[in-house]
């Protein structure tokens, strides 16, 4: 059996930087609640924005402050809006417009012959309609093969060419990071096994005019993977729980891309970088919402442990290691249900 490490905390990270460094969206969209104070988010805290071109720029200088700006938005936040990503706006209808064909409502029989019947079912599609949960979703593996409904006609393939695009533009990610924390570009690359990195995708669609108060969509969770990935067609309802314990309204500007840190990237940093709790709240939707959220996952073989550049005595291990499968499985073994995975590896 495994001996649980409790939890160190460590890089203790006051909310004080954020107003040097942000080049951020104001926010506007306000979720409030007057009858359950959990539910209430503000919008006065900004979500830091990230340049992707300007990280791989030409010009030294403003490369090298960009990486700075990433590693420090990693580690005070945890979460940033990615412009400049490269995923033209002609992707995104196809793919939003391949979502919502796929989730006509008079087809909903058709669906079911996706309902989960197995673990490794390698596509899954779903209803849940409790005050704990409401959405639809279709979950796939888009890596390292890829999984997708034929039908409706394109959806596949609109899909398809989104993924590998989020693969490269997540990579690179992990290539700027690397290089920000002062190792080898290839460092998380090697580290996580990325050539058959394990990707998981949820495709949601949240229903509109949803009036009951204080509905869930998803519920409180931090997902496993390195880093995550969101598109959504509209703003409204992803909410981001900060370090100091307010939700914070997500509303990206349009065809921006939500990163938020994966559990694995805080255990291979030994807690520098974390993982956000968030969670989807609906009773405000006036409108249907579709969204994509992509777990960018090392390879189901890697051991995922904390570095050993990221330990010293004063830094001991703060969570235990085990391989990328064994962290899903230690969860049910489905995926993407998650709730909260990093807690059984603390
Ligand atoms: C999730 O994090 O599971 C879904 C987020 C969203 O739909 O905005
Ligand atoms: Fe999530």
């Amino acid at each position: 059996a495994t001996e649980t490490i409790s939890p160190v905390l460590i890089n203790q990270r006051p909310f004080d930087s954020k107003s040097s460094i942000i080049s951020s969206h104001h926010s506007t969209f306000i979720t409030k609640n007057p009858n359950d104070s959990t539910i209430v988010a503000v919008d006065n805290i900004e979500i830091p924005t990230v340049d992707y071109a300007v990280l791989f720029s030409d010009d030294l200088d403003k490369r090298s402050k960009a990486l700075e700006h990433i590693d420090k938005v990693c580690e005070d936040f945890g979460f940033f809006y990615l412009v400049n990503h490269g995923v033209s706006d002609s992707m995104f209808e196809g793919v939003f417009k391949g979502i919502s064909e796929f989730f006509n409502p008079t087809e909903i029989e058709d669906r079911k012959q996706y309902e989960k019947k197995h673990p490794t079912d390698r596509i899954r599609w779903g209803l849940r309609s409790s005050p704990g949960e409401n959405r639809e979703y279709l979950k796939v593996i888009a890596h390292p093969k890829y999984h997708c409904p034929t039908k409706p006609a394109g959806f596949s393939e609109a899909m398809e060419e989104y993924f590998k695009r989020l693969r490269v533009i997540v990579h690179g990610l992990g290539k700027a990071v690397s290089k920000a924390m002062g190792f080898e570009e290839c460092y998380i690359e090697k580290a996580f096994k990325l050539d058959s990195g394990f990707d998981m995708s949820a495709m949601n669609l949240y229903p509109p005019n949803f009036r009951s108060k204080g509905s869930i969509g998803v519920p409180n969770h931090t997902d496993p993977g390195f880093f995550v990935s969101l598109i959504q067609d509209v703003n409204g309802g992803l909410q981001i729980l900060s370090h100091n314990g307010e939700w914070i309204n997500v509303n990206m500007p349009p065809n921006a891309i939500f990163i938020n840190i994966g559990d694995h990237l805080e255990i291979l940093t030994n807690g520098k970088y974390k993982s956000h709790v968030h969670r989807v709240v609906v009773d405000n939707n006036e409108v249907k919402r579709i969204s994509v959220a992509t777990l960018h996952g090392p390879s189901l073989d890697s051991f995922v442990c904390p570095a050993p550049e990221f330990v010293d005595e004063y830094h001991p291990p703060a969570y235990r290691g085990m391989t990328y499968k064994q962290s899903l499985e230690a969860n049910g073994g489905d995926e993407i249900d998650v709730q909260s995975s990093i807690e059984q590896i603390r």
